[in-house]
């Protein structure tokens, strides 16, 4: 989850290499520094925590200028967030500067052996053990790219490298493993970046790498080889999203301005995939048809709230295909010894697409020659890469740690591929498909219509300032919801939140109910009676118990109003897609109140965006 620049070019590299910083400063860090090279010399300056720290030390003491450069947002997994463990590192004779993402798993046999041949290591990372290793090679070889090949070769784990030559003032070398990056093409200057937001203000044009690659990057040219040297080429694509998207368009947050495009992106994550008709057309499932028809098993994998989409997502597919489908956390599934086959459908769920626990269990998957389908919102990223097939989310750019516009149209995602096998295996009728497609088509409208009424959350937000804990109860597919609603709460006001199966109460949460104790309830939409009453009595049992029921019911549903302390009322829309905007006033709510507490609610304490080491 660090973010990486790299720059080369006729620009001052310093006012590119921070700003390129700023826009990925999501991502989550708690350290920055820059590098460049100037009259022969590395010039270099980094600080524990926000970028701003970074910023003031080099107004400061102003570095040299300089037209090369690379920077770093570093997010600590070798060693404390401080100066001296924050990147670039340097090798000995300061004629080597590298920033790296990722982990270098045998870092610790290569760091005896540059101890036990003097070198002198500074910090605890395992960063400073490949600049030492590129520093002693490159003397060795005279050339980085050259020395990045062979370096590359000896490490083991996930990393991206970025790294200058103070004697080879005109190219950045780079390399990949396990771990994002991304080639910026400029007319007259070329950038990297562990993603497009490090360059897209000034050029669209990327190109993607793939595993195991190194790039060299000059003002005028830019050369792929893969470890051994020998000669590859990436694969260049258009970044479509505007700057604008990246900015907060006037919201306090990033994370509000998301969950208020969200209309707005449902309809993005439905355009193209069928016809006015209401037939699927997935050209990216690059798994045919006979494939999918002879799949005897679903098994979706995912962390944190890409899992809730897999919990939901599990009942639209049973239900439209009575395929067989489990639903994972991604870093269960790999060490438990699952059992695969060839007919084994595994559908990985990951906004970012760097989940390093999702990339590892599809690795695993793969290599049980179970075909593996991405649902990813990261065009070029690493686990849509590594799968068979992806369906891309199409949300934009996703900037607040905390994921809402990615978790909706991973759900349309869901549930456009449920419906895509229907279609191929015969088992939903052309115009039960068509219909279903027809009301997902009317979700961006049926989700607007609960933001326009986001003041109701906000005072419920307002109402609850002060309290200590907030439970979520559902059934069915409402059970997610109540997942992910706690989750929210959890990462965003820093507050005891859970959720649980409504049914479950009795089992032994019901103990947790005390006089005023908020309660959010999702009632299934009233089309299901035996769940709809299971769910009233629910609400009924905790509120004899003193709870404070806050529910969300489908506009009309009266049966709920008597045991409602608070009604948050939904539109009306199928059971199978009421997640879609149940979990809207959770969003706002934890929003909200994060906000009333003061908290940063795009880069919530502790958290990164993108988890890209296990
Ligand atoms: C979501 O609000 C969290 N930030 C986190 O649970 C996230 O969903 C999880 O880390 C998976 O990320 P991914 O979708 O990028 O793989």
């Amino acid at each position: 989850m660090c973010g990486i620049v790299g720059y080369v070019g006729e620009q001052s590299a310093s006012g590119i290499i921070i700003e390129g910083l700023r826009r990925m400063e999501y991502r989550g860090y708690d350290s920055a520094g820059i590098a460049m090279i100037s009259e022969g010399s590395i010039v270099s300056d980094k600080k524990a925590g926000k970028l701003a720290n970074l910023v003031d030390s080099l107004a400061e003491n102003p570095l040299p200028k300089a037209q090369i450069g690379i920077g770093h947002t570093r997010w600590a997994t070798h060693g404390p967030p401080n100066d001296v463990n924050a990147h670039p590192h340097l090798g000995q004779q300061r004629r080597v500067a590298v920033v790296h993402n990722g982990i270098i798993e045998n870092f610790t046999t290569l760091r005896e052996e540059l101890e036990s041949d003097n070198a002198d290591l500074i910090s605890e990372t395992d960063t400073e053990i490949a600049a030492h290793l590129l520093e002693r090679t490159v003397a060795e070889t005279g050339d980085l790219t050259t020395a990045m090949q062979q370096v590359c070769r000896r490490l083991e784990g996930a990393f991206t490298l970025v790294a200058i030559d103070a004697n080879d003032p005109e190219r950045v070398v780079a390399a990949r493993r396990n771990s994002p990056l991304v080639v910026g093409l400029g007319q007259g200057e070329n950038f990297l970046g562990s993603d497009v937001a490090a360059f897209i203000e000034h050029t669209r044009d990327a190109l993607e790498l793939a595993q195991d690659q190194v790039v060299t990057i000059t003002r005028d040219s830019v050369e792929v080889t893969d470890f051994d040297g020998t000669p590859a080429t990436g694969k260049q694509y258009y970044v479509d999203w505007d700057l604008s998207a990246a900015e907060k368009g006037g919201y306090d947050w990033f994370m509000r301005k998301e969950i208020f495009e969200q209309p707005e992106v449902i309809s993005d994550a439905l355009l193209g995939r069928h016809t006015p008709e209401g037939t699927l057309q997935l050209d990216e499932v690059r798994i045919s048809e006979g494939e999918l028809r002879d799949v005897d098993r679903i098994v979706v994998i995912g962390c944190g709230t890409a899992h809730y989409a897999g919990l939901v997502a599990k009942y639209a597919i049973e239900h439209w295909t009575r395929i067989p489908c489990e639903v994972e956390l991604a870093h269960e599934f790999r060490y438990r010894d699952p059992i695969l086959t060839r007919n084994t459908l595994v559908v990985a769920i990951s906004q970012s697409g760097e989940t390093a626990d999702t990339l590892m269990a599809i690795r695993y998957a793969r290599q049980q020659r179970a075909k593996v389908l991405a649902i990813c919102n990261t065009n070029g990223s690493t686990i849509p890469r590594e799968s068979d097939a992806v369906i891309y989310t199409h949300a934009g750019p996703e900037i607040a740690v905390a994921s809402t516009k990615g978790l909706i149209t991973q759900l349309i995602a869901c549930y456009v591929l449920g419906l895509y096998l229907a279609q191929v295996r015969g088992t939903l009728y052309g115009d039960e498909i068509a219909n279903t497609i027809s009301a997902l088509g009317q979700m961006p409208d049926k989700v607007q219509a609960v933001l326009d009424d986001a003041e109701t959350v906000y005072q419920l937000a307002r109402d609850h300032i002060d309290a200590s804990s907030i439970l979520f109860l559902g059934r069915h597919a409402g059970y997610p919801v109540a997942l992910e609603g706690a989750l929210k709460l959890k990462e965003l006001a820093y507050i005891h939140a859970e959720g649980f199966a409504a049914g479950e109460l009795k089992h032994g949460p019901i103990a947790l109910i005390k006089e005023g104790l908020p309660v959010f309830c999702v009632v299934p939409p009233k089309g299901r009676d035996q769940l709809h009453d299971k769910m009233i009595s629910a609400i009924q049992e905790i509120r004899a118990r003193g709870a404070k029921t806050i529910v969300l019911a489908e506009a009309g549903d009266d049966s709920v109003k008597p045991f409602a302390d608070e009604l948050i009322e939904l539109p009306v829309v199928p059971t199978i897609l009421q997640p879609v905007v149940a979990l809207i006033p959770l969003q706002l709510f934890a929003c909200e109140l994060a906000t009333l507490l003061g908290n940063d609610v795009d880069q919530p304490r502790n958290l990164a965006k993108s988890v890209t080491v296990e």
